[in-house]
């Protein structure tokens, strides 16, 4: 269990990150990345749902979108979010543990654009590697990875500096960051191709692949 599945520090950080400048600039610069056409869309962590939202808002054609947590009180507010929106299916899993098609789907349920939004971080490096690899088997051919992350500043002098800004002094226990070259490595032997950190503001950075066409 994570203290994500304390409702006090999830509704704390919902209060919070919708505040943050470089959090909308980053957000922005994701919509950039997403394919022309969406239809099916998975978003890793998807927290109260608000990567989702921009998904819809951006690509309102979009048919289906999973988004996955593990989160009780998270799953709730994304739920709620997405009560009257038959597109949207949120799903209680824990990423530690491989992403798999929902039963039945085998096969139709391709994405077109795989999102997370500072959520992998809170996984070991060797699963985050894994996770890579899932997200190249869950995309479609010439689809889209773009993961919104907290990433390792370059000293620790610039991650508290960091930490501050962001109104989180002290930085979270929970976190196990890892730097952008080492992520965007990660991203290319898992297969995926076109791969950089097409954003960065101190520990904030958005990393973007895409699966071969
Ligand atoms: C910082 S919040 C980000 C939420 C949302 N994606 C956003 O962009 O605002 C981190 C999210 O990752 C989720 N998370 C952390 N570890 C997880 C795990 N092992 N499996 C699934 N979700 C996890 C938390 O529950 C939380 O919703």
């Amino acid at each position: 269990m994570t203290s994500w599945s304390d409702a006090t520090k999830v509704h704390e950080y919902v209060g919070r990150v919708g505040r943050l400048e470089a959090r909308k600039e980053g957000e922005r610069e994701l919509v950039e990345v997403l394919p022309q056409r969406v239809r099916h869309a998975i978003d890793l962590g998807c927290g109260d749902g608000r990567l989702i939202s921009l998904i819809l808002d951006a690509r309102p054609e979009t048919t289906r979108v999973r988004g996955l947590d593990s989160s009780a009180p998270m799953l709730e507010l994304a739920r709620n979010r997405f009560a009257d929106d038959e597109r949207v299916t949120i799903e209680e899993h824990d990423l530690n543990f491989p992403v798999a098609e929902p039963e039945g789907t085998a096969g139709t349920a391709g994405a077109d654009v795989v999102v997370s939004g500072f959520a992998i971080h809170h996984l070991r490096h060797e699963r985050k590697r894994s996770l890579f690899e899932e997200v190249v088997g869950a995309l479609h051919p010439g689809g889209v990875f773009a993961n919104l992350e907290i990433v390792q500043c370059a000293t620790p002098e610039l991650d508290a500096e960091f930490q501050r800004r962001i109104d989180r002094p002290g930085g979270d226990p929970e976190d196990i960051l890892a730097a952008v070259e080492p992520q965007l490595e990660w991203m290319r032997d898992a297969g995926l191709v076109q791969v950089d950190c097409n954003w960065r503001w101190r520990g904030m950075a958005l990393l973007v692949g895409q699966k071969p066409a």
